[in-house]
């Protein structure tokens, strides 16, 4: 870890710190305070960027460990984000824009690339994913449904530079990685991949492989989803194909436009101790899989609750499933997802990732072996609560939630709208009007509406209904319970796409 061995080094030689953090880096000389919770590493470790011997210069330690991830994660090159998968959404988008200004994007983005587009001024076109209508959840695309779409806005004169999936889902689904960059090539674009759920795969042969190995092009890695770093620490890995040549310096120039300018050591040394765990890590994340693999037995055996995942091979799309993930029907309980969810942390204290009506989602870090036993304990003792109150004839009506929205017509471009002039109305002045905002409904993510698109009915039934479950909540909304929406004030004036 040619990083963190430099940090060490310099911690070591007891420096004085007249320099920036104001911490003072040692808790007798300023970080007391941090130190008391924290403890003296973190004061002692939390250094500024641009010092001789750990990260200034080309052969500076931080390159070494650069280094080491891009050969870990089989990347050209690979640069450390202090802010989330979300940063390198954005730093893609920038970066792809240098290819040109079409990007064709799964729907079911997640709204840091939406952020993207918007900065990039990209001109996007959106290709539906499959779709679990039992769920309502999004999975991804298959290469044929990527080819048909490249083809079809090719034939309109709007060729895509770019293609943007995501794979894995949120619900673990892994998508043809290796067909979709043959078809992606084939039509001369590029191809991100928003690996965000995925920075372990490859590390494993029971795990699916990792997007760059694939040929994917970009791949947007939330490494401390997973993978073991800090909260916050990701990375971007371009890949060995087609493109790197030209993204290499556009991916740069993105990155030093969305990065910190006093990036975050104690963030990026996680990323240098997370990369050698799991390349160290074999064993750990054998056991992790256990762990999962002991779960889903124990869930299977209790016919209240059913593994999702078990019926994945319905999907054309899912060519893998990140064994991880556990995504669990709930519909059995007369209960909503929601209220299991709370009912485990509030009566058990066992926190599962995300709720939606009819699912609860586990993920189990892939250096991570949670208590099987005392998850499915908790599980059965919220099951035998839902059968006292369906007994009782108490339902929850949040078990009957609308279903996900149709996008509504992109009657302007997403960036024209962001800036256009706007007002907030009431939710039923505003259907039938341009959206200026991206309004994403949290878990997961997605947009539910970009900037320019037309707000339909269905669209503020559906965003008003997350706003109101117990763990919902609506990113972009100009108010918490998605009663007013941001619009274009003059739709007639304001510039039609293209
Ligand atoms: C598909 C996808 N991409 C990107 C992100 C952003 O990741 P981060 O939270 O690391 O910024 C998320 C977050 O959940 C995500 O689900």
């Amino acid at each position: 870890m040619p990083y963190i061995e430099s940090i060490e080094r310099l911690v070591s030689s007891q420096p004085v710190h007249v320099m920036v953090p104001g911490h003072g880096g040692a808790p007798a000389h300023g970080g007391a305070h941090l130190a008391a919770v924290f403890g003296d590493r973190l004061v002692q470790y939390d250094v500024p960027l641009m010092l001789e011997g750990v990260d200034l210069g080309a052969d500076s330690p931080r390159e070494a460990s650069l280094q080491l991830a891009a050969e870990a994660w089989a990347a050209r090159r690979v640069w450390w984000l202090t802010n989330g998968a979300s940063q390198g959404n954005r730093t893609a988008a920038l970066a792809v824009r240098g290819l040109g200004e079409r990007v064709l994007m799964q729907r079911s983005s997640h709204s840091s690339f939406v952020d993207g587009v918007l900065l990039a001024g990209l001109i996007p076109a959106f290709v539906a994913p499959s779709v679990d209508e039992r769920h309502g959840i999004s999975h991804g695309l298959t290469p044929g449904r990527l080819d048909e779409a490249l083809r079809e806005e090719a034939e309109h004169g709007r060729k895509a530079s770019s293609v943007y999936v995501v794979s894995p889902s949120y619900f673990g689904s892994t998508a043809d990685v290796a067909g979709l960059a043959e078809v992606a090539h084939r039509h001369g674009a590029a191809l991100i991949v928003d690996g965000a759920w995925g920075p372990h795969f490859g590390f494993h042969p029971d795990l699916p492989e990792a997007p760059t190995r694939l040929g994917a092009d970009l791949v947007v890695s939330s490494t401390h989803k997973l993978a073991g770093s800090l909260t916050q620490a990701s990375m971007l890995h371009l890949g060995e194909g087609p493109f790197a040549d030209r993204l290499e310096p556009l991916v740069q120039r993105a990155y030093t436009m969305t990065a910190s300018t006093s990036a975050s050591s104690i963030l990026m040394g996680s990323l240098d101790l997370a990369r050698r765990a799991l390349v160290q890590g074999t064993e750990h994340i054998s056991a992790a899989l256990q762990t999962a693999e002991r779960l889903r037995q124990l869930v299977r055996a209790d016919t209240r609750y059913s593994v999702i995942s078990d019926d994945f091979g319905e999907f054309a799309d899912i060519v893998r499933t990140d064994p991880l993930r556990i995504p669990l029907d709930v519909t059995n309980l007369g209960q909503s997802g929601h209220w299991v969810r709370d009912r485990l942390i509030a009566e058990h204290g066992v926190y599962f990732e995300m709720s939606t009506a009819s699912a609860i989602v586990a993920v189990i870090g892939a250096l991570a072996t949670p208590d099987a036993g005392r998850i499915m304990a908790a599980l059965t003792a919220v099951a035998d609560e839902a059968d006292a109150l369906r007994a009782a004839g108490e339902a929850d009506h949040q078990a009957e939630f609308p279903a996900m929205p149709e996008p509504g017509m992109l009657r302007m471009l997403p960036r024209a709208a962001y800036f256009a002039e706007s007002i907030v109305v009431t939710a039923h002045q505003a259907i039938g009007r341009i959206s200026a905002d991206s309004l994403a409904a949290y878990p997961p993510g997605i947009p539910n509406l970009v900037p320019g698109e037309e707000i339909t009915e269905q669209t503020v039934t559906f965003l008003q209904a997350v706003a109101a479950s117990p763990t919902g909540f609506v990113r972009g909304a100009a108010d918490p319970l998605v009663a007013t929406f941001r619009v274009v004030r003059d739709p007639v004036t304001a510039s039609l796409q293209p």
